[in-house]
């Protein structure tokens, strides 16, 4: 980065400050900002406002720009910097990054132990005639997290370089990603005075993780987007963290847990005796550390921690794989030392796999509600991880095909992430195996043509009255994202298509009471609550309606999105491709379905009848924030530059645009205002030099009567 100087004199004027205050003033918001960071980021308790938080973080943007030769690079404002990369530089570490040994059992816990003992030359406890109940070893037990393992360096304080493990020796250096994370200090200070001084050289080793809640959200993203999904959030962690442009990284809800130190440079050595006293250094020092660990001198309680953790598995706001088992007192480390790779001291005791083998008993093709026929793999039931599973979907022909899945053959499955269980790879046998598996030519369903669109691994069945498709339409319409309607269960939809009641969602609200407790597992009391909640569901807002209709690339995000850039139902209904596409979020692609299925005849004639039923898709939903009715914005344009905390960008655009505003991409000396949120770039640079209005969040929302 390069700054010039030449400007500091005219600011001088125009700010009102010296340098000298400038530099006061900056050093002050910059420790404000940290302390709110960790705050935020590593407690996850927040002592001020989003926006009380935004005035103080543009001041110090502000003061930065007047006064470029007082930027560092630990300030807060510099976490996304740089160019993309075109590749990484390799990194050696100065003390290796070892792996760890595993555990399956209670009894390879046991020996390990024994080898501790051996190793130190100390009688086991049971052997111990004084008190055999003691353990002469304390352990600290954290979970395994199972993320991307990386290393910090810190000198002077400061975060100098980030590196991911690689083979141990050497990693890669990924200090521009790094430093996006956002519970990554960039500078380390004492939390409080009782914590121990910062080393001169740190290095701080721990793992990034993306929580599970996290992961799925950036799932649901790139699948609405068209885009490749992450297998689990390791691989999406370690996928973020390796990307060559920063501002990916930055965009990645990535989190970091450190867990131990390599090289420790302090005036004092190191000052550490046990393991506890580092993790309790490190969160000192502002880091997140692991929230739940034991520190026990009996196996006993350990296997309880690890039982407990077993138990809670899946309810975890990350992904953890085991447990890691540590020799609490440093000295003892040094002296157990490293065999091949891994360090004596320490131990992974693994959670029970979430893989086992089990034999496809057949596969079937199931046909979605797009007409995509998917083959389905039906399984000899079998626990994994505690969950029964006997089937497993393999998404299309050619996965089918790759992993060569036949009838017959024993079979790896696995759940991943507590999800939908997959198979792995078909078991190498002896045995004669059955014929390849092949897929049908004709829909296996109601017989009619199938088809594969060019570019496409699908293959669709054709029909669109197809009874199959016809089930999982209606079954969508009232799923939980969509209609939501209450007891429109698969049963139910199965038998209301078999006796001819309903082929579509608008035959849906022509059913009456004694239609339906016709049917067969059908009380009255049932028929008239689905009655009641086919009549609730009128009121469905625009987003989940138009996810409803299930247009291809439509879920419920982009559903949103829409709704929000269109506001109803008939404006969208005639937007052309061109101005689709201009909506943030939305693609060529998605553009062209949404245009492809409006100009439908069949589909429009559904929607028409739909609406003729009651159906009023409405935005903003229902129970939305009501808007001050007093303002008006006519004839007043807005400009939104930086991220904003409060709303999104389209919301923001949207509340301007519903008082009667505009809200355009770049700032002229025709824009009345320019809104700026964290991180605001030229934009803002731009409205200062043609003197625009500029607001913060705060302050936009005041005038816009939200606040
Ligand atoms: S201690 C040599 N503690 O496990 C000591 N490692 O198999 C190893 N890991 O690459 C580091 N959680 O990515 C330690 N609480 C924890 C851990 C942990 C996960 C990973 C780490 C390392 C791998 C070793």
């Amino acid at each position: 980065m390069t700054f010039s100087d030449d400007r500091s004199e005219h600011v001088t004027g125009r700010g009102g400050r010296g340098r000298r205050q400038a530099s006061e003033r900056i050093d002050l918001l910059r420790e404000q900002i940290r302390n709110h960071n960790y705050r935020y980021y590593v407690l996850d308790e927040p002592e001020i406002l989003d926006s009380e938080y935004d005035l103080l973080f543009r001041e110090l943007q502000e003061l930065e720009e007047a006064w470029p030769d007082l930027v560092t690079a630990d300030s807060p404002t510099q976490r996304v910097g740089g160019e993309p990369a075109e590749e990484f530089a390799s990194y050696r570490h100065a003390l290796p990054m070892l792996s760890l040994a595993n555990a399956f059992d209670l009894g390879e816990v046991r020996e390990w132990q024994g080898r501790l003992y051996r190793t130190l030359e100390l009688t086991r406890p049971e052997e111990d005639e004084t008190d055999p109940s003691l353990d002469r070893l304390d352990y600290v037990t954290e979970p395994k997290f199972d993320g991307a393992a990386i290393e910090l360096v810190y000198e002077g304080g400061v975060l100098r370089i980030g590196a991911t493990r690689g083979d141990g020796e050497t990693g890669e250096d990924i200090t521009t990603n790094v430093r996006t994370i956002r519970n990554v200090p960039l500078r380390l200070s004492r939390i409080s005075s009782d914590d121990r001084p910062v080393p001169n050289v740190l290095e701080v080793r721990g793992e990034v993780l993306m929580l599970r809640t996290d992961f799925e959200q950036l799932n649901r993203r790139r699948r609405d987007a068209g885009e490749a999904e992450f297998a689990n959030p390791r691989n999406a962690a370690a996928g973020s963290l390796r990307q060559l442009d920063p501002r990916i990284t930055a965009g990645r809800p990535l989190l970091f847990y450190a867990y131990g130190v390599g090289r420790v440079e302090a005036l004092a050595g190191s000052g550490f005796v046990r393991h506890s006293e580092v993790l309790q250094a490190l969160a000192g020092w502002g880091f997140r550390t692991p929230d739940r660990f034991l520190v026990a001198n009996r196996l006993e309680e350990v296997q309880a921690f690890y039982e407990e953790l077993v138990e809670e598995r899946d309810a975890t706001p990350y992904e953890a794989d085991g447990v890691v088992i540590k020799v609490d007192e440093l000295e003892l480390q040094t002296a157990l030392g490293e065999v091949s790779r891994s360090p004596r001291w320490a131990v992974a005791y693994k959670f029970p796999a979430q893989q086992a083998t089990t034999v496809v008993e057949s596969i079937t093709i199931s046909v979605g509600r797009t007409g995509v026929l998917t083959p389905t793999v039906d399984l000899t039931p079998v626990e994994v991880g505690g969950v029964t599973v006997s089937s497993s979907t393999m998404h299309n022909e050619p996965e089918l095909h790759r992993k060569d899945v036949r009838e017959g053959d024993t079979v790896l499955v696995q759940r991943a992430g507590g999800v939908i269980p997959e198979v792995v790879k078909v078991a190498r046998e002896r045995k004669p195996r059955k014929g390849r598996f092949k897929f049908p030519a004709s829909c296996p369903v109601c017989g009619s043509e199938v088809v594969r669109t060019e570019g496409e691994v699908a293959i669709r069945c054709v029909n669109l009255s197809c009874p199959a498709q016809v089930k999982e339409r209606l079954f969508h319409w009232g799923s939980r994202d969509a209609i939501d309607v209450d007891g429109l269960g698969e049963k139910l939809v199965e038998q209301l298509v078999e006796q001819g009641l309903v082929k579509d969602p608008a035959d849906l609200y022509e059913l009456t009471g004694p239609q339906l407790a016709g049917l067969e597992r059908m009380a009255e009391k049932s028929a008239q609550n689905l009655v009641a909640a086919l009549e609730r569901s009128k009121r469905a807002s625009l987003d989940r309606f138009l996810t409803a209709l299930g247009i291809r690339h439509v879920g419920i995000h982009v559903a949103r999105v829409l709704a929000r850039e269109f506001g109803g139902l008939k404006p969208l209904m005639d937007a052309e491709q061109e101005s689709l596409e201009e909506v943030h979020e939305i693609g060529p692609e998605v553009a062209s379905q949404v245009v492809a299925f409006f100009s439908r005849a069949e589909n429009r004639k559904l929607i028409e009848r739909l609406l003729a039923s009651g159906l009023s898709p409405r935005w903003p939903p229902e129970g939305a924030p009501r808007r001050a009715a007093a303002v008006d914005l006519s004839g007043t344009t807005f400009v939104f530059t930086g991220e904003l905390a409060r709303l999104t960008r389209d919301e923001a655009k949207l509340l301007v645009e519903s008082l009667g505003g505009r809200a355009t991409g770049s700032v002229s000396s025709k824009t009345d205002y320019v809104v700026a949120g964290q991180v605001a770039g030229s934009k803002l640079e731009k409205a200062r030099q043609l003197g625009v209005e500029i607001l913060d969040e705060a302050g936009f929302l005041q005038l816009v009567g939200q606040e």
